[in-house]
Formats: C-alpha cells, structure tokens, sequence
C-alpha cells in the first residue's frame, strides 16, 4: 500500500508529465506555424513519450492499490523567440522535471518504500536520456545559428525521430 504522501507527489508528478505533454505540442505547434515540419515531428514523438510517462505514474498507483487523482493542468507558453529558445526551454524544463523525480526518490528512501525506489529507477534513467537529448541538440543549434543551411538539415534529420 502506498502512504498518502507518496501518493500525492505521485499524483503531482502525474500532472508535471501531463504538462510536459503539453509543452512539447505547443512546441510542435509554433514549429508548425514558423514551418519547421521536421522539428514539429521531433517535438510531437517528444509530446507523446510523456503522456507515455504520466500514465507509467498511473499505472503505478493503480498497482499499489492507491488512487488516481488527476490535477489540474496550466497552460504552456505558446510563442517562444526562437528555434534555439524553444530548445533551450526544452533543457531547462527537463532539469526541472529530474529534480522534482530525484524529490520523490528522496521522500520514497525516507520512508523505506522500495518498491516506489524500484519504480523510479527506470525515471532517474530516463532523466540522463532527457537531459543528454535536449542539451545536444542546443549545443549544436549554438555552433551553426538560427539561419544557415544547417538549421534545414537539423529540421530534416530531427523530422526522422519515430521513423528510424
Ligand atoms: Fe517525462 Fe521528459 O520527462
């Protein structure tokens, strides 16, 4: 059985994905609107892995007997500067979402709850891979700028993401 504290930063983390899922479409959206289609893709997988995650947390619950309770989801930003701004949000916000899970693995080994450890693992993992991901690809977008030929062919190679 879970403990109601486990259950609530859970429930939160549930939430956090759900925003993330959310983020990344309306990051799809404005690459769609500035006609970056294949940056558009990347951020669409991107969008999808993370609903993938906010159900993983709700199945979890679900197996430990515990209860769903889904919260309310805020509004992600809509218009960004840049190509290279909405990738350096990426990063800054899966930064963000490791510290919130190292939270709960930090509450969960206070109260010697193993199995919500063994859980979060495949999370903390996952976080490298986030952050590993995001932060490549702001490093390439700082070496060849906004307007350059290289930029068409990061919008072409991010497009394969999900199709390789
Ligand atoms: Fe669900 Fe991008 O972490």
């Amino acid at each position: 059985m879970l403990s109601k504290t486990i259950q609530e930063a859970i429930n939160t983390q549930i939430k956090h994905e759900f925003y993330s899922s959310y983020l990344y479409l309306s990051m799809a959206a404005y690459f769609e609107a500035n006609s970056w289609p294949g940056l558009a893709v990347w951020m669409r997988v991107q969008s999808g892995e993370e609903m993938a995650h906010a159900r993983k947390f709700f199945e979890y619950i679900v197996d430990r007997g515990g209860r769903v309770v889904l919260e309310a989801i805020d509004a992600p930003p809509s218009e960004f500067k840049s190509v290279h701004d909405v990738f350096q949000q990426v990063l800054v916000h899966e930064q963000e979402v490791t510290a919130l899970i190292n939270d709960i693995n930090a509450l969960a080994i206070k109260e010697n709850d193993y199995a919500t450890q063994a859980m979060l693992q495949w999370f903390i993992n996952e976080q490298v891979e986030e952050e590993k991901n995001a932060s490549l690809i702001v490093d390439q977008l700082k070496r060849i700028g906004e307007s350059s030929n290289s930029l068409f062919m990061l919008d072409h190679r991010l497009g394969k993401r999900g199709t390789a």
